[in-house]
Order: structure tokens, then sequence, then C-alpha cells
């Protein structure tokens, strides 16, 4: 930059380069406004453009966040759309060692796959309806159970209800009425035990040391996550667009 040039010339010339920069638009959809208690109308697209008239709407790919192959698998959501997934690895291990079957291992790996890549109010029903095409119907049934059976202990398998409840959501705390209904309705079900046994190996307090790998898993997925040939999203499943909007999760229409 040419020093002999005012402190507004140079004001405007880093404006003029931000504008250039901006080359997107990103306007939030109204579920991310709502959690951060906004009910305000969205950013005017329109008048962001004005501003900047060599930006657009964003409608492809975020260039904020990692690129992704344009046939995803679920290991590829693991990889570069899902939060932190240590959790689920340790639940995963730990139903290996405690001699589950596999598909209970996988119902293990992905009971809170909507906590870490999607919603997280009702993950085990987002996330059951995530994965629903793709896995046996007692993993979908088991991982939908899991976020109503851990609210209610069960002292035939040692489950109780967790210390960790009491203390993040108060020891008055009681669950919705549905959640109440629903366990009663589970309760009575031909695969309650299935989902129970997620809640049993849905561990919280880990070994710190014990460092589990995705890839230990990688045949436990392929035998039992019928992953679709076009990519997670792309295969006109009933949930497709579930998975692209972890993909896009900005896009504008
Ligand atoms: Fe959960
Ligand atoms: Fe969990």
């Amino acid at each position: 930059m040419n020093e002999t040039q005012t402190l507004s010339q140079r004001a405007d010339a880093l404006e003029e380069q931000m504008s250039r920069e901006l080359d997107y638009i990103v306007i939030k959809s109204r579920l991310y406004s709502m959690a951060e208690g906004d009910m305000g109308p969205p950013p005017n697209a329109a008048a962001l453009m004005a501003k900047n008239p060599n930006a657009r709407v964003l409608m492809g790919d975020d260039p904020r966040l990692p690129a992704m192959p344009e046939k995803p698998t679920l290991m590829d959501f693991f990889k570069y759309r899902f939060g932190p997934a240590a959790h689920l690895l340790q639940s995963a291990k730990h139903a290996v060692n405690a001699g589950l079957p596999e598909n209970m291992v996988l119902a293990c790996l992905l009971h809170d796959i909507s906590t870490i890549g999607f919603i997280r109010g009702d993950h085990g029903y987002w996330g059951a309806q995530l994965v629903e095409p793709y896995v046996d119907e007692e993993v979908t049934w088991a991982i939908r159970a899991h976020q109503v059976l851990r609210f209610y202990p069960d002292e035939s398998v040692g489950y109780e209800y967790p210390q960790s409840y009491v203390k993040t959501f108060g020891a008055d705390y009681r669950p919705d009425a549905y959640v109440e209904e629903d366990y009663q309705r589970m309760r009575n079900h031909k695969w309650y035990m299935s989902g129970r046994m997620i809640t049993v190996h849905d561990i919280y307090s880990f070994d710190p040391n014990a460092k589990v790998e995705l890839e230990e898993f990688t045949d436990v997925i392929g035998r039992n996550f019928r992953q679709p040939e076009q990519g997670l999203g792309f295969d006109n499943s009933p949930v497709s667009h579930m998975w692209r909007a972890m993909i896009r999760p900005a896009k504008y229409l």
C-alpha cells in the first residue's frame, strides 16, 4: 500500500478489498437464528448484494467448511462434518468388549450422530431417521429408544438414572410427557433390550487414555450399514435431504 495515502483512503481501499474478497453471502436458516434467541427477520440478501455487487448468496459448497467427496460415505461424515466422536467410538468399543452382536455395536457407534452432526433436541429420533434406510430396523429402533430409556432405570441390567442428568438438568427435572408415553410403549416392545443395551454402553466417564479409532469399525460399518453407491445425500432416499443439510448447512434454498 502506498505510504502517502491518507487514513481515509486506506480505509476505503480496505473496504473495497473486503467486498471483493467476500464473494458469497450466508443467510442462516431460521432454526439457527431461533437457537440464538433471535426472532428478527433474516438479513436482507438484496441489500447485502447491493453493497457487494460481486457477492452471491451461498448456493453451493461452503468455503468455510471442509470439502466433501462427491459421493460421501458414513466415514466421510465422521471425518468432515461430525464433531468429536470419542464418546461414540468408546461406546462402540465398550459394546465390542461386552460381546454384543455387530448390529448393536453399530447402534452404539451411531446412537448420538444427531448430537454431533445435526440437532441435539430429540437426537435419538433424528439420529434414527438419518440412518433408517441403511440399517436393520432393530438398529433404528434402538437408536430412537436410547434417548428415552436413558431417563428410566432398569435394575435388571444395573442401569441407574444418570448422575450426570441430576447435575445437568437438576434433581427436579422430569422428562416431557411424550417421552414418558414413548417409554411406556418401548418398555413392552420386543426390541426393548436392544435400546436398553445402548444406554448400558452409553458411557460418559471414559478412560482418558483409551483412544479408539474410527477405522476399528470399518468392517462393522461395511457389513451393517448399506452405504448407498451414489453417496449419502444423493441416493434419492427419504432422508437424502437431511444428509445434504449437513453437507451444505447454509445453502440458501
Ligand atoms: Fe444419546
Ligand atoms: Fe450417548
